[in-house]
């Protein structure tokens, strides 16, 4: 078949084979249809709606020590902090009155929250606004954490897979963590119910591109409701500062393919995208995403959750922003709307 026909097939079908994966991001002579199909299937099940999630970065402190990551905790030149759970709770506020009403709570893995405390804080969300998500994006745990975090009312869980190859997954982290409670986990938070993310960072070190064909088999296998896609970028405090950022183009190839193979997945148009390009964000949505993740943490703060550099924290990336971001998503034919947002089966 040739590359029109695949894109066709695909379009229609949800189905590729790995062969045909490859050939489509290795040819970018067809990466206008591309961005084009996968923004008629996004259309087809989520119209031209926008989702926007308020995005709380609770804490900066991280046991663990990514390679790739500015947070992570062999990195002497972070300022570390962490929000009460009052201050959670104020930037909830806020972001209601926003119109958020999806609440991510993210942060690097610390141990100072106990699942005692994330569930106070989770009920009191849910209490406070019963129409309101929460999602939480606060990394490996264990299953009875998992569990209970969900019982008290969290809605939704990110965790990214980062790569889908375990020989790569371990170039890009150090021998404590392990690929294969990486999935362990996914596992979990799937059966227990969560709408559960998954994702991957594109050009990271070492990654091949038979390594993103892998990552798209795998989320195709995994049906995770939400996949976060970002280009890699390096972080001055880390073993890969002088390594390249993941291109524009290869990120929004791989946001299209995902929109084309799992057509109902809640996929953003992450902060990444909008930090490499200038209208990053805005061709992303083009491409098939159809989520925003503003700031809602508390200004003074934002600087420090930096886990690339240059990160965009200002601007249309911010809730105050967001009347910017509301302007340039109209000016590209989409509509932001104040909405929980959850997954369509
Ligand atoms: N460049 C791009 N994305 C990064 N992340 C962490 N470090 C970087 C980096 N240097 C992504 C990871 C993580 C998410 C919260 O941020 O994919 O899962």
């Amino acid at each position: 078949m040739n590359i029109k026909e695949t894109l066709k097939k695909l379009e229609h079908t949800h189905i590729a084979e790995p062969q045909e994966l490859l050939q489509i991001i290795n040819d970018d002579s067809c990466d206008t249809q591309l961005f084009e199909a996968a923004d008629r299937v996004r259309k087809s099940i989520y119209g031209n709606k926008v989702f926007i999630r308020g995005l709380i970065e609770i804490s900066n402190y991280c046991k663990n020590n990514c390679y790739y990551c500015g947070i992570r905790c062999g990195n002497k030149n972070v300022e570390r902090y962490r929000l009460t759970p009052d201050d959670i709770l104020q930037c909830c506020k806020a972001g209601y009155a926003l119109g958020f009403r999806t609440f991510v709570m993210q942060g690097g893995e610390d141990n100072y929250y106990t699942d005692n405390m994330l569930c106070d804080i989770i009920k009191q969300i849910k209490s406070d606004y019963s129409d309101c998500a929460v999602t939480l994006s606060l990394g490996e745990r264990s299953k009875e954490s998992y569990q209970r975090l969900y019982n008290a009312g969290a809605d939704r869980y990110l965790l990214r897979h980062e790569t889908a190859s375990d020989k790569h997954y371990e170039m890009l982290h150090p021998t404590e963590m392990s690929f294969k409670n990486r999935i362990r986990c996914l596992m979990d938070l799937k059966e227990i119910g969560f709408q559960t993310g998954a994702g991957f960072m594109v050009g990271s070190p070492y990654q091949t591109r038979e390594n993103l064909v892998n990552d798209l088999m795998f989320l195709k296998k995994l049906q995770p409701q939400m996949i976060g896609i970002g280009p890699f970028i390096p972080h001055r405090d880390t073993c890969f500062k002088n390594e390249k950022a993941g291109s524009l183009r290869d990120t929004l190839v791989m946001v299209a393919l995902t929109r084309l193979l799992l057509p109902n997945a809640l996929i953003p148009s992450t902060t990444a995208l909008g930090t490499i390009s200038e209208n990053g964000r805005e061709l992303g949505i083009k491409a098939g995403a159809n989520v925003v993740m503003p700031n809602l943490s508390p200004v003074d703060l934002r600087k420090h959750y930096t886990l690339y550099n240059n990160k965009i924290c200002m601007d249309t990336e911010a809730a105050e922003g967001l009347e910017a971001l509301k302007m340039s998503m109209q000016n590209i034919g989409y509509e932001i709307v104040t909405d929980r947002g959850d997954y369509r089966a």
